[in-house]
């Protein structure tokens, strides 16, 4: 009997609940970082404060680091996009709710995840759910593009890092591609003025082209399991389709 660790933020709904719902269904054991908190195995945070979520998901990783595991798989999923427009006509409150989410709530996870099984022998992949976003840039997401381009540079530059310690995780970036989740239908819903291609997305969701987050999250196992995945690589699920 293995002893396998899914430890993620996000996992309520969308690609994250696809990702812990296909961990356990393999029985690996999962904790996930949300604000509706709808599971047994949730913690209930909100990573648009996180100075605040910070104690709470150390305080919950804590008991989990105590213990052997023979793998672990450590996820920054948590996103939003909102709010979507330039950036200038925004409530600068909203402004830093987003960057507070995705970016410095990321880093904190990251950074805690990591603390916590830095000592653990075990294999230990830490994966960062980033965007094609973060390296096209389009026209009212500025907030987001700017959040994932800089998440992916932390990722390489703490790969780098943990390549010189003796238990180091790989740390890798991932591109899921499109994914039917509520994300998709807030792009939707996104009126011209603030995402000038909103009708592209209208388009490539009438004509099928999302993913489910359950083809998504089977392509990111396969991209876990490879082991010529190093650490400070960028992926995409593209590429693991099946
Ligand atoms: N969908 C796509 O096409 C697509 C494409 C490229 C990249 N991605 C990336 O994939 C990841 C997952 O996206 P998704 O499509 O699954 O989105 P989603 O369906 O909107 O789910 C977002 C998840 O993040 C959590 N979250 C959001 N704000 C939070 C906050 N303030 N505090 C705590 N948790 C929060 C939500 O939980 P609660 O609401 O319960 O808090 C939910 O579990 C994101 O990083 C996104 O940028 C998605």
């Amino acid at each position: 009997m293995t002893n396998r660790l899914l430890v993620l933020s996000g996992g309520s709904r969308g690609l994250g609940l696809a990702l812990a719902s296909q961990y356990r269904a393999l029985g690996w054991e999962v904790l996930e970082f949300s604000r509706s908190a709808p599971h047994p195995w949730s913690v209930k945070v909100d990573l648009s404060d996180p100075g605040a979520a910070d104690p709470l998901v150390r305080a919950a990783l804590a008991p989990l680091a105590a213990r052997a595991w023979d793998e672990i798989l450590l996820v920054a999923n948590a996103g939003v996009l909102a709010p979507m427009g330039p950036v200038s006509g925004k409530d600068p409150a909203a402004v830093l709710a987003n960057i507070h989410t995705n970016y410095a709530a990321p880093v904190m996870f990251m950074a805690a995840a990591v603390a916590a099984f830095q000592g653990h022998a075990c294999r230990k992949t830490l994966l960062n759910i980033s965007s094609g976003a973060a390296q096209r840039s389009l026209p009212g997401w500025s907030l987001y593009c700017g959040a994932k381009a800089g998440l992916e540079h932390f990722v390489r530059t703490l790969a780098v890092e943990q390549a010189a310690l003796p238990h180091p995780v790989r740390a890798i970036n991932i591109n899921p591609g499109v994914i039917d989740t509520d994300m998709q239908a807030d792009i939707r819903a996104a009126s011209a003025e603030d995402f000038p291609a909103v009708g592209a997305f209208i388009q490539r969701k009438n004509a099928g082209e999302l993913r489910s987050p359950a083809v998504v999250a089977a392509a990111i196992a396969r991209m876990v399991a490879d082991d010529r995945l190093e650490g400070g690589a960028r992926a995409a699920t593209e590429d693991y389709l099946g």
